[in-house]
């Protein structure tokens, strides 16, 4: 394939960090894939195997997109796509939730909640989850089954947006949110959030890791 000079630039981009933002279809996923490649070619004989690259991506689609195109150039342009299986390409929190089940054994006995469940879980829980300890701009407690959307939107703004701490203060959001964690983990459920937040909190403290 002729990459444009862009492309091709992203792809020779082998040390530091490299962001690419472009439109759909105009060749991101392509350019991943060959990056990938590049890597092994040029940096295979210095100890880099497929086992030291992690590809995420958002959707099972997109991953099952980028596997089948690594593996189409590796075969072209090595000659082979032997040890691939070694390299983890998929959703980030397929990643996040393999490496807490990993190193951290009790999330074995945990069920994954994706977002409906969650959805019903609150609304089952409206107390518990600490939905009904928030109220509406003007003023009305929030409700079951109406607002439990709102409340997971809530909560995983606060969760995963860098949420400015002084700036929530005492804010009700914070105790509801305890009362829903405590919720999950009693329950031992793991909600999307739990998952990278989990994760990114275990690679951070944890000694094995
Ligand atoms: N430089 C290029 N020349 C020709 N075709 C290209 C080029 N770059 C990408 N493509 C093709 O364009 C299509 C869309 O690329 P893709 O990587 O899936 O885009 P994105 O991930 O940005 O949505 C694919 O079929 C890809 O092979
Ligand atoms: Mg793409």
């Amino acid at each position: 394939m002729q990459y444009t000079e862009n492309q091709q630039k992203a792809i020779n981009h082998l040390d530091g960090n490299l962001q690419i933002i472009a439109c759909a279809g105009s060749g991101k996923t392509q350019v991943l894939a060959e990056h990938i490649v590049n890597i092994l070619k040029i940096k295979g004989n210095a100890d880099i195997g497929p086992a030291n690259i992690v590809a995420f991506t958002f959707t099972e689609k997109a991953a099952g997109e980028l596997k089948d195109r690594i593996h189409t150039l590796c075969r072209e342009q090595l000659g082979t796509d032997f040890g691939l299986a070694e390299m983890f390409v998929g959703t980030i929190h397929g990643f996040c939730l393999n490496l807490l089940q990993t190193y951290q054994y009790r999330f074995l006995k945990y069920t994954v909640l994706n977002e409906v469940q969650q959805r019903l879980l609150i609304d089952r829980h409206s107390k518990e989850s600490g939905l009904s300890d928030l109220t509406t701009h003007d003023g009305k407690p929030l409700e079951r089954w109406k607002d439990s959307r709102l409340y997971q939107k809530v909560l995983s703004i606060v969760r995963e947006a860098q949420v400015d701490e002084a700036a929530l203060g005492n804010h009700p959001v914070r105790q509801a949110l305890a009362k829903y964690q405590a919720l999950l983990e009693r329950k031992r459920y793991l909600d999307y959030s739990t998952i990278l937040t989990g994760a990114v909190k275990a690679l951070i403290e944890d000694q094995v890791l």
